[in-house]
């Protein structure tokens, strides 16, 4: 029986993946990303060390995982260096970082056509991250994509951005070949490293990117992002069946926030959205840009618990409404008479129910399990809990690696 377990953001991103899966890494011995670039920004706080990892998996400040970046994802190399020369930096064995020979590369002409198509959108911009993941996405399925397998061909590698880019291919290549002794090192077979260490028993934690309402399918279209971000992208991203799947694990803030442009129904546009964007430092990981910043929306959290078939959930930066006098979960939609569910996020004229809580004052930094907290906390998380209707793994409370509290 293998051991694969899928740790992934239930909601826009940003819902503190990073410090759930490095606190958990230390029990596996494969941490897995399976999609999407470094257009994901996952923030570790270990002792006095902050670090943002854009497409390393976050377990690689723990010693023993291996760290494995999968066929689904799409890879810059220079920005792919620049994190292992950072982590190199830290005294980190970089050799245990492994890149799947069917991951994509993402090229400037790729950038260039996210800015290009950005500008086009003009007032309906989607507020994309800049890396060019979507054209990197949109070449794969195209067909015309380079995957890094195609960077040990020469000839191949030439023919294929001099198609790709025209006169300016000869000049990509130029770029790119200085780069390839340090790239290729790390790219292995990835279905056969998989593969390999599911049958020999290895633990597998699945480390989601972005959040499911960025999925491409599913996700609040057209402002998602352009790879399946949900848990059976984790199947295709790393070329495994769902049987190989043994637990689900979705990662919720206690609110919800969300960067780039599109639907957020539970949205503040008041002084708490301001204090919430403040408390938890609710600035982009990638872009530096301001999230937006809203209530925990329970409609959103049920469709995210189906699209995953979540089996538990952990709740992240609970810490962050302490001072809150008030909080709410919107609980419903509404359009006129009619309940409807997250379909409807776009809607105009949708109509929000909301339940409220009383607020606590309390520091819960020190706190190390879910039955220590203060009673209003507690109402809060077990109301949470409800409303994703799966048990609760943790409850993290700041960006320290000891912050977790177990229930
Ligand atoms: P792209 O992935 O750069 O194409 O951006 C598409 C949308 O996804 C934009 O709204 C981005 O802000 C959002 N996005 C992409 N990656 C992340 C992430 O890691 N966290 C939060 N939002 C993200």
């Amino acid at each position: 029986m293998s051991t694969a377990d899928i740790f992934l953001g239930i909601q826009w991103g940003d819902e503190g993946k990073g410090r759930v899966v490095d606190s958990y890494a230390a029990d596996y011995d494969i941490v897995a990303r399976f999609g999407g670039g470094d257009n994901a920004g996952h923030t570790l706080v270990v002792g006095a060390q902050k670090l943002a990892l854009r497409i390393v998996p976050s377990g690689v400040l723990q010693e023993r995982p291996q760290l494995f970046i999968g066929g689904g994802t799409v890879i810059g190399l220079g920005g792919l260096i620049a994190e292992l020369d950072m982590l190199a930096a830290l005294g980190v064995d970089t050799s245990r970082i492994k890149i799947s020979d069917r991951a994509h590369v993402v090229f400037s002409y790729h950038a260039a056509r996210d800015a290009a198509s950005e500008t086009a959108r003009g007032a309906a911009a989607l507020g994309t991250t800049g890396r060019g993941i979507g054209p990197a996405y949109t070449d794969k399925a195209a067909r015309v994509g380079i995957t890094f397998a195609d960077l040990r061909d020469l000839g191949l590698l030439a023919a294929r951005l001099r198609s790709n880019a025209g006169d300016a291919g000869d000049a990509v290549l130029a770029a790119t070949l200085p780069l390839l002794p340090r790239v290729l090192p790390h790219v292995v077979d990835g279905v056969s490293y998989v593969h390999e260490a599911l049958e020999a028993g290895k633990r597998v934690l699945i480390e989601g990117a972005q959040g499911t309402l960025l999925d491409v399918g599913y996700g609040t279209y057209p402002f998602v992002t352009s790879s399946h971000t949900i848990a059976g992208g984790a199947c295709t991203g790393l070329g495994i069946g769902p049987t190989a799947i043994r637990r689900v694990v979705g990662i919720a803030k206690a609110y919800c926030t969300r960067v780039g442009a599109g639907p957020f129904p539970s949205e503040l546009h008041d002084a708490t959205g301001d204090a919430l964007r403040t408390a938890g430092a609710e600035f982009g990981t990638v872009t530096g840009r301001p999230r937006r910043c809203g209530w925990f929306d329970a409609v959103a959290a049920r469709y995210a618990v189906r699209l995953n078939g979540l089996t538990s959930a952990v709740i992240t930066k609970l810490d962050v409404l302490s001072g809150l006098e008030k909080i709410a979960i919107v609980s419903g939609y509404r359009l006129g008479e009619r309940e409807v569910g997250f379909e409807a996020a776009a809607q105009p004229g949708l109509q929000l129910e909301c339940q409220w809580f009383d607020g606590w004052d309390d520091d819960l930094s020190a706190v190390r399990k879910i039955a220590d907290l203060p009673k209003p906390a507690a109402r809060y998380v077990a109301a949470l809990q409800r409303a994703l209707g799966v048990p609760l793994d943790a409850v993290s409370l700041g960006p320290e690696r000891s912050s977790i509290a177990l229930v």
